[in-house]
């Protein structure tokens, strides 16, 4: 079967191969996954670039995919073969709050991916894919769709879950924030985005976004957005650290900030008074638990959400779906079909 690699050492795309390799067969509490589709996330860089620590050995690369169970290991129950499944990003975290070890999640040294015609997975590592979905769909959301679901609503039991009342601002047109603005849609509430792209900026209002700002030309994106709308009860900051100022002035009183983006650091500390003076708080955010995964999945189906996907490439182009998901273009999610 075939599979892509990231060489142990690897610091840029060079080290991303593809190989031949025997069938797996899964051992004891394991299933096999015939893989039909995978999706590409921001991480999936940050893994080949060694920004995440140069591998010490050799893994299959990327985290999110989906497929069909085509083999059982001894004493799995509760999965049969057939069924239509996605991994789950981390490892040993069932419900409730993160679990304490996680490493870097599927697809980072030490912890096989999914680019591969067959994968083998622990039977408690997979979640059950969303009835309306195709695999290339569903490809698209154990990490981005799942970060998007706990940043909205928290981690399991959900305290304050996200409601038709509220008022979310999402950070750029990533993943993240797509999957936050349809599932917040989904719930009633009012979404707006930031983005640097006009284009995207009119896809973003296609999706059902009510107001967009371009936190390019205007520094103050999170202030202007506050002054426009009456300020977020949500703000989703898949930007990084550098936006905790403007998510900190686009907070309405006891507003909520979810932090989970990595692309830009802030130099300075946040404006920590800001925060107190509106009773709001930052909430580290990261990915989700197997049963967060479930109501997502459910909630997929209630709502007839279909991800958004930029383009599907076949298995032989990796390459070309890394840099194209780098490039800043994509809109929506980029997916590998793996099988027929
Ligand atoms: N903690 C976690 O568990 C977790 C989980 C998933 C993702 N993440 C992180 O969250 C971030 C978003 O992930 P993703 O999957 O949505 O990535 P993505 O799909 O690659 O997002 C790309 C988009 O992010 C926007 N962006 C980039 N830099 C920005 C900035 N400085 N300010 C505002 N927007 C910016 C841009 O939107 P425009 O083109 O519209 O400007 C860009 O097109 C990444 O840093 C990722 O590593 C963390």
């Amino acid at each position: 079967m075939k599979r892509w690699i990231v060489k142990a050492g690897t610091t840029s795309l060079e080290g991303l191969t593809e190989q031949e390799a025997a069938r797996p067969e899964p051992g004891r509490g394991e299933v096999r996954i015939k893989v039909h589709a995978v999706s590409l996330n921001a991480r999936d860089q940050l893994l080949i670039s060694g920004a995440y620590g140069v591998p010490n050995g050799d893994f299959i690369a990327i985290a999110d995919g989906a497929g069909e169970i085509d083999a059982l290991g001894s004493g799995v129950d509760g999965w049969s073969i057939g069924d239509r499944v996605t991994g789950l990003y981390f490892r040993d975290w069932h419900d409730g709050p993160p679990a304490q070890d996680q490493g870097w999640g599927l697809g980072s040294d030490g912890q096989d991916g999914m680019l591969a015609e067959y994968v083998i997975l622990k039977a408690d590592r997979i979640a059950a894919m969303p009835k309306s979905l195709s695999f290339e769909e569903a490809a698209c959301l154990p990490c981005a769709a799942l970060t998007a679901w706990t940043a909205l609503n928290g981690d399991r039991p959900y305290r304050r879950p996200i409601g038709a009342a509220d008022k979310v601002l999402v950070t750029g047109t990533g993943a993240v924030s797509l999957f936050a603005l349809l599932f917040a849609k989904a719930r009633g509430a009012a979404v707006v985005a930031t983005t640097s792209q006009e284009e995207k900026g009119r896809q973003v209002l296609e999706l059902g976004a009510l107001d967009t700002v371009n936190y390019k030309q205007i520094p103050n994106w999170g202030e202007i957005a506050a002054e426009r709308t009456g300020g977020f009860d949500r703000v989703v900051n898949a930007a990084g650290s550098a936006a905790i100022d403007q998510s900190i002035a686009a907070i309405a009183p006891g507003g909520d900030i979810a932090l989970m983006g990595l692309y830009d650091h802030a130099a300075t500390p946040p404006n920590f008074v800001g925060l107190m003076m509106k009773g709001g708080s930052i909430r580290g955010t990261a990915v989700g638990s197997a049963m967060a995964f479930a109501d997502m999945a459910a909630f997929i189906d209630e709502h007839g959400i279909k991800p958004p996907i930029a383009r599907i490439f076949e298995m032989a182009e990796t390459k070309a779906a890394y840099q194209f998901a780098a490039s800043g273009e994509p809109f929506g999610k980029v997916v590998i079909r793996v099988a027929g």
